[in-house]
């Protein structure tokens, strides 16, 4: 089985779901959690999920070769983009090539690219009266959300719903699909 890390940047339920989902099948293949976020939730999910933790910074991604060297002494072979925000530099993009995926909130391309994250896609779309939304599971490239995509699912969006509303609709969607899809895409 290969060896799976995990980015993100906030509270961490979709890392903690897909650990969930291979340890029910009495498999653990993620082995590291990454953040670039000091405060994320995802750092406290980590701990109670035992699973080890380690925060980068900038330098540390773009300038350094502390991430790419983090994760080879760990041996992954695949990541995991769960609500992180940074963009992937070339460097990791190029040795993690085809080997790299990301969940988006929404129907990509709308409500995609830079500054487009969590709560904020949720607003945009029941402020612009959206009929439906869903989640967008792409392979990454150099662009923010903007790789080739792997699978789409959509949900209505009915004329009440609230962004709140509209997060947790989209939430289900992740936890039932992106497990299942990295499970696929892995084996
Ligand atoms: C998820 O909804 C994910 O799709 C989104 O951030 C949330 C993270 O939630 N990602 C993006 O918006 C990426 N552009 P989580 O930390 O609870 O998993």
């Amino acid at each position: 089985m290969k060896n799976i890390a995990i980015f993100a940047s906030g509270s961490g339920s979709n890392a903690q779901a897909i650990v969930e989902y291979f340890r029910k099948q009495g498999k653990d293949p993620v082995k590291l959690i990454l953040t670039n976020n000091p405060k994320a939730y995802v750092l406290e999910r980590a701990k109670q999920l035992g699973i080890e933790s380690v925060v980068f910074t900038s330098e540390d991604l773009y300038h350094r070769t502390t991430v790419l060297d983090i994760l080879q002494s760990k041996q992954i072979d695949f990541i995991v983009l769960a609500g992180f925000l940074w963009l992937i530099p070339t460097a990791l993009l190029k040795t993690y090539k085809g080997k790299i995926v990301n969940i988006h909130p929404a129907l990509l391309p709308k409500y995609g690219g830079k500054g487009m994250y969590g709560m904020k896609v949720h607003e945009a779309v029941v402020a612009n009266r959206e009929k439906e939304t869903g989640i967008t599971i792409h392979w990454v490239d150099e662009e923010y959300d903007h790789g080739d995509i792997i699978l789409q699912v959509s949900r209505p969006v009915d004329p009440t719903d609230t962004p709140e509303k509209v997060a947790a609709k989209v939430h289900e969607l992740e936890y039932l699909h992106y497990p299942r899809i990295i499970e696929q895409l892995i084996s």
